[in-house]
């Protein structure tokens, strides 16, 4: 008897614990404090504001998009994917107030990365290995992924149909842009501060041109 096991269409998500950030958090904080217009929210659409216009003049948001990319690239070296010849960069922010939350989408990319700078306080770790999770119970601002396989979760021998992340401020999750994902309601007094990054993935022009560069 010969038995082969197989895990076809994994979803790779990486997440990043950044440390001594709340120098950076602060100063990201104060800067929508005192410029509440630079909050773009969520925002699928090709003109949407592109934070990374203020990299040259805000160090903070320089640092934030180092971090981004030093995500991406630990995101790319776990796929094993070496050919892009650059990266297309979409920032922006998310800066909710009590009891508001996010729908579910997903975002027009290669790529998300998501940065906190300000969450709830929790002790839980960002992600439970363990399948225990219930979907309905809907914490405080918890990032629900939303398992990309269309109805997975209508198949009993379904493991796991979504992952939780309770966020923490320096945390940073990479994943696949057509994964659907939703933020519950945030429940603190003060405004909860996420960015987004949109990474698409430029290629080379030719198929010669692709392994050139291999
Ligand atoms: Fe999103």
């Amino acid at each position: 008897m010969e038995v082969t096991d197989y895990a076809f269409f994994p979803t790779r998500v990486v997440t990043i614990q950044f440390p001594d950030t709340e120098p950076l958090n602060a100063e990201l904080c104060d800067l929508f404090e005192r410029r509440p217009e630079l909050d773009d929210r969520f925002n699928l659409h090709p003109d949407a504001q592109n934070l990374l216009r203020l990299a040259d003049t805000v160090p903070a948001i320089e640092q934030l998009r180092s971090k981004f990319i030093t995500g991406a690239k630990h995101w790319l070296d776990a796929e094993g994917i070496a050919g892009p010849e650059g990266i297309d960069l979409l920032l922006f922010s998310n800066r909710s107030c009590r009891g508001e939350s996010t729908v579910v989408h997903n975002h027009h990319a290669d790529l998300i990365g998501i940065y906190y700078a300000r969450t709830a306080d929790s002790d839980r770790q960002p992600i439970d290995p363990a399948d225990g999770e219930d979907y309905f119970e809907a914490g405080d601002g918890v990032l629900l992924l939303h398992d990309p396989r269309f109805n997975a979760n209508l198949t009993t021998v379904c493991h796991r149909d979504h992952v939780k992340v309770v966020p923490r401020p320096g945390l940073m999750l990479i994943f696949p842009a057509y994964v659907w994902h939703s933020v519950t309601p945030h429940r603190g007094e003060f405004h909860r501060l996420s960015f987004a990054m949109n990474f698409t993935l430029r290629w080379p022009a030719s198929p010669a041109e692709y392994h050139s560069l291999k």
